[in-house]
C-alpha cells in the first residue's frame, strides 16, 4: 500500500470527492474556489459521466493532491467493471457496465500511468490536528461508509487505520457520494461528499467541505451547468438514469443506499 506524506498544509483547504468526469462540476469548483491554499481530492476523478479526459485535466491543472478511487485502481488496471462489487442484476451492476467500459476506452495510457501512480490514503497536518484520507475505508478502498454506520465500524476502521500510519485526529473519506461529519470518540470522521453527482436529495448542486485557515469545517453545495454536463451524457449514450440524477438530484440506484438515506425516507423528512 502506498501512502503519501503532504507534510503541513496552511491556509485554507478545499475537500473534494468524486468529479465523476463531470467536466462541467470540476471547471465550476475551479472558478469557485481557485483562492485556496489547497485542494484535496478523495478520488473517482473518472466515473459516471462524459467528459473522462477534460475532467482529468482540469484537476491535474487545478494542483489537487489526490488519492485513488476504487475507478482509479479499476481503469489502472485495465479490470472490466468499477470494482464496487455490486450483486449482479443490481441498478449499479447494470448501469456500471456501460459507464465503466466508456471511461475505460476514453482514457490513454499517460491517464493510466498517473491513475497507477497515485497513492492510496495520505496523511498531513493543518491547524495542529492530524489527518488521514482515505477513499472508501481503510478494510477496503470501496466500501460503503455512512453517516448511519455504526459507531463500532468507525472505530474499527480508525484502529485499523491508527495501526498503520500512527495517531490521528481526523479521517477524511469519499466513495459513499453523500457527505457527512461524525465524532467518533476523540476522533472526527469527514466525508466531503462528491462534486460529481448530487447527493441523492432532490437538489441538482452537489457538494464539497472547505477547512478554514484555522481547522473549521464547512459543508458547502456547487452550483455548476448540470444541464449541459446530462445532455453531454445523452449524446454519448451513457446511462439516462445518471443522466437525469444530475439535474433530479435523485439516483437511480437506490439499492446500495442504507434505508434511512433511500428517497421515501428523505420524502417523509422533508
Ligand atoms: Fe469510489
Amino acid at each position: 500500500m502506498k501512502i503519501a506524506d503532504w507534510g503541513r498544509l496552511n491556509g485554507e483547504v478545499v475537500v473534494f470527492g468524486g468529479p465523476y468526469s463531470n467536466r462541467q462540476a470540476v471547471e465550476a469548483l475551479r472558478a469557485r474556489t481557485c483562492d485556496a491554499a489547497h485542494h484535496i481530492c478523495t478520488g473517482d476523478v473518472v466515473a459516471y459521466c462524459a467528459d473522462p479526459c477534460g475532467t482529468l485535466d482540469v484537476v491535474r491543472t487545478l494542483g489537487a493532491r489526490v488519492i485513488a478511487g476504487n475507478c482509479e485502481r479499476q481503469l489502472a488496471s485495465g479490470a472490466a467493471d468499477c470494482g464496487c462489487g455490486f450483486e449482479d442484476g443490481t441498478a449499479c451492476d447494470l448501469l456500471s457496465a456501460n459507464w465503466f467500459g466508456y471511461a475505460s476506452a476514453a482514457i490513454d495510457a499517460q491517464a493510466r500511468a498517473w491513475m497507477a501512480d497515485l497513492p492510496d490514503w495520505a496523511v498531513f497536518t493543518h491547524a495542529a490536528r492530524r489527518y488521514v484520507v482515505v477513499h472508501g475505508a481503510a478494510t477496503d478502498v470501496a466500501r460503503f461508509i455512512w453517516g448511519s454506520t455504526v459507531d463500532a465500524e468507525f472505530k474499527n476502521e480508525i484502529n485499523i487505520i491508527e495501526e498503520e500510519v500512527g495517531p490521528v485526529d481526523v479521517v477524511i473519506s469519499g466513495h459513499s457520494g453523500i457527505g457527512f461529519e461524525k465524532q467518533v470518540g476523540s476522533h472526527h470522521w469527514i466525508n466531503a461528499g462528491v462534486i460529481g453527482m448530487p447527493p441523492h436529495d432532490g437538489r441538482a448542486q452537489t457538494e464539497y467541505v472547505r477547512l478554514s485557515e484555522q481547522g473549521a469545517v464547512s459543508f458547502h453545495r456547487l452550483d455548476y451547468d448540470a444541464p449541459a454536463a446530462a445532455a453531454q451524457m445523452r449524446a454519448a449514450g451513457l446511462p439516462e438514469g445518471y443522466a437525469q440524477a444530475l439535474t433530479s438530484g435523485w439516483w437511480p440506484s437506490e439499492d446500495v443506499l442504507p434505508a434511512a438515506l433511500r428517497r421515501t425516507h428523505s420524502l417523509a423528512r422533508g
